[in-house]
């Protein structure tokens, strides 16, 4: 089974931060077009807008609908801090909720099942998972966990770099991480977004990976105080390989030029 994990497209009617966010998805999109249409699954972890309006959602839409992807392959979308609930839902009808109206649901794909966590509340970047959304994760966990999970959210479930650094991740990290204990055996990784750093490693034990953003990638910060820090380095993506006794993560920088391949067979 091959992923693709995309995240933080940040699209915006303006240029931000001297970046198009809409050029950059373009250019991601098209990559994925020209390599990876043999993808059997397409997920974006959040931060779809910058400003959470439908001005940006509808743009959004628009740039994913000149891809011209197989149909297979539009996206599973989350929220983001930057995204708006409310918006999302309204731009984004057939995209599924929890009883609580949080966009929080699962896809299936035979033995394995992906989970969606909505980390979003309004008028702070930090990441939320409430008791309610705890609650929801707790009884899909314990209904799922003969099965191979694979959970997708926005937020950092842990802090990836020094703790004091870490203003911007998810509150309730401890809440999570006593559930996360509880069905570690079933859950096989964490994918998520929002530090626009590639990471990868092991929490408890279940790995875990992020791309950078589409947009704008930043630089890992490995100071015990918060800083973000902008360079011109590349954005990308992940390409995830699944087998039955491996799972691998591989970044596309999707900017890449004068690519060749030694064999064209
Ligand atoms: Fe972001
Ligand atoms: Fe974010």
């Amino acid at each position: 089974m091959k992923i693709i994990h995309l995240s933080d497209t940040h699209v915006d009617p303006e240029i931000l931060y001297k970046i198009d966010s809409q050029q950059r998805f373009r250019q991601a999109l098209d990559h994925i077009k020209d390599n990876h249409t043999d993808a059997d699954h397409f997920m974006i972890t959040g931060d779809l807008t910058h400003f959470g309006n439908d001005e940006s959602y509808q743009i959004f839409i628009n740039i994913l609908s000149d891809a011209g992807l197989p149909d297979h392959l539009y996206p599973k979308l989350i929220l983001g801090n930057h995204d708006d609930r409310e918006n999302f839902k309204k731009n984004f009808p057939n995209t599924k909720t929890d009883e609580n109206g949080f966009v929080q649901y699962t896809e299936k794909d035979n033995d394995k099942v992906f989970i969606f966590l909505d980390t979003n509340l309004a008028n702070t970047d930090a990441g939320h998972l409430c008791d309610k959304r705890q609650q929801w994760l707790r009884e899909t966990l314990d209904k799922e966990q003969k099965n191979k999970i694979y959970i997708f959210m926005h937020h950092n479930p842990l802090a990836i770099g020094h703790i004091n650094s870490d203003n911007i991740g998810l509150v309730q990290r401890e809440d999570l991480k006593k559930i996360l204990l509880q069905y570690q055996n079933s859950i096989q990784h964490i994918f998520f977004g929002h530090q626009h750093v590639t990471s990868s490693g092991k929490y408890l034990d279940i790995t875990f990976s992020s791309p950078r953003s589409t947009w704008s990638p930043l630089v890992p910060n490995f100071l015990n105080r918060y800083r973000l820090g902008t360079a011109n380095t590349d954005p990308n993506y992940n390409i995830v390989l699944l087998e039955e006794d491996s799972l691998i993560v591989h970044s596309e920088d999707f900017l890449k030029t004068d690519v060749n391949w030694f064999t064209d067979n």
